[in-house]
């Protein structure tokens, strides 16, 4: 039987191994990588799938990031992503396991929004991501805006105009 724990109990050697077989290894040029960049992934909101005999199968990482505006401003919000699983045991309920996880503990923390680059016909569809208040978000690097989706954990409007990038101070 699987089960989630917290990824901070997985060898950093295995999440990287788990994410080339998911992604390939090119996957540290995304644009994802650039909104994030040298940010420490946020242990609270990060979690593992792991199976019957210990092994890595699944894992979802979440990270410190802001919304920076014009006027200087910064609005904080969380990246949620890479979401990998084990192409041998895709489609058996693992991403959606953890996905579920990482929602319900930042909506038991009432964290900061929470944002992504993924697809709307999965992330819309089982937890309500949408791209319909980051119309006026920018990032670091090539995206297709439809694939820009945020949700709100307690209520508090996504919107407003800026760019994408690393959370100086880091905090959930
Ligand atoms: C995307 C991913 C995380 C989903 O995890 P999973 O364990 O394979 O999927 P689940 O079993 O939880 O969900 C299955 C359901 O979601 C649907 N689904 C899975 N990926 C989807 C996608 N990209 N778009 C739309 N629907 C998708 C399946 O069709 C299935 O629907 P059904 O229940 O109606 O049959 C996983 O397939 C993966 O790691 N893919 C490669 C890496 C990737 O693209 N990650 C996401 C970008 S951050």
């Amino acid at each position: 039987m699987s089960v989630i724990v917290p990824l901070n109990m997985m060898s950093r050697n295995a999440i990287e191994q788990l994410l080339d077989a998911a992604f390939g290894p090119d996957r540290h040029g995304r644009t994802a990588y650039l909104i994030r960049d040298g940010m420490p992934w946020l242990p609270e909101l990060s979690f593992g799938m792991r199976d019957g005999e210990g092994r890595l199968i699944g894992s979802l990482q979440s990270w410190p990031v802001a919304l920076a505006h014009e006027d200087g401003s910064r609005t904080p919000l969380i990246m949620v992503g890479p979401v990998a699983v084990d192409p041998a045991v895709q489609g058996a309920g693992h991403g959606r396991a953890l996905m579920d996880a990482v929602v319900a503990a930042a909506r038991a923390r009432r964290s900061d929004p929470l944002m992504m680059i993924g697809d709307p016909e999965y992330y819309g569809r089982f937890w309500g991501f949408s791209a319909e208040g980051t119309g006026g978000w920018d990032c670091p690097g090539p995206f297709e805006p439809r694939r820009l989706l945020a949700l709100s954990v307690d209520g508090r409007p996504i919107g407003g105009t800026g760019m994408l990038g690393p959370r100086a101070t880091v905090r959930a």
